[in-house]
């Protein structure tokens, strides 16, 4: 039987263009395996409509202990793919700093890959936040840095105890939630948090986060949603995404 009422599935597209949080450069971390992923991942950032990514790969001490010279040598590679293949696709390179003794060496010797204009991606461990988090956030601004913390949304002890981001945010450190993080993908006090960010204007920069192929099709899905659209409609006048960089 035909089904004319059958909805069809629009595509849609976010209302930013770059992507400040993802691991799409080949072979450095659990993000994309090989360049073959990544030009696939991008593609999937075209199709949400992104046209500038900071690659942010992870940083962190024991499982990818990378440096500016790990990095450059992917960056380069998935660059020149890029070019090779006409994309229309702006790619900067940064890092995602997990707060642990390997990153602050790097960034105690000023080793480190900062965004333009000096932003800087910063991970919390997931345990517990480190001791000293506040004077940390205060002498990475000293340095010049403006601290992006990414994901805070996923940090259950802040989630359950929100003055944290009160206090955190009034000192200058800025916000960058996981769009993952609405759908749910990372558990329901997550996707609790994002929510109530949002409601209080705590979020600066969304990102992707993405490591995947599934990381893509969960949020292409997600972009055709109520629940993305009100996202959008609450963050259009607000969202830094593509306004912090323009150097
Ligand atoms: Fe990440």
């Amino acid at each position: 039987m035909f089904n004319f009422f059958k909805k069809k599935k629009t595509s849609c597209s976010l209302f930013y263009h770059t992507d400040v949080h993802c691991h799409l450069l080949p072979g450095v971390d659990h993000g994309s395996p090989d360049l073959d992923t990544s030009m696939l991942l991008l593609n999937k950032q075209r199709e949400m409509g992104i046209n500038h990514i900071i690659a942010t790969s992870h940083v962190t001490k024991s499982t990818f202990e990378n440096t500016p010279d790990t990095l450059r040598p992917a960056h380069k590679l998935l660059c020149d793919a890029v070019a090779a293949e006409g994309m229309d696709m702006k790619i900067d390179l940064s890092a995602e700093y997990r707060i642990d003794e390997f990153s602050l060496a790097q960034l105690k010797d000023n080793r480190i890959l900062p965004f333009p204009n000096n932003y800087i991606l910063l991970e919390n461990p997931f345990q517990q936040e480190i001791m000293g988090m506040d004077e940390l956030m205060f002498d990475v601004q000293l340095k010049g840095l403006t601290p992006i913390l990414a994901h805070p949304e996923r940090y259950n002890y802040y989630g359950r105890k929100k003055d944290r981001y009160t206090k955190l945010h009034d000192a200058g450190v800025l916000f960058q939630i996981n769009l993952l993080s609405f759908t749910g993908y990372f558990g329901s006090l997550a996707k609790d948090t994002a929510q109530w960010l949002l409601e209080n204007d705590y979020i600066d920069f969304l990102g992707s986060d993405m490591h995947n192929i599934d990381h893509a099709d969960i949020i292409l899905d997600f972009l055709s949603s109520k629940e993305y659209r009100r996202l959008a409609d609450r963050l259009s006048s607000r969202l830094m995404n593509d306004t912090a960089f323009n150097v």
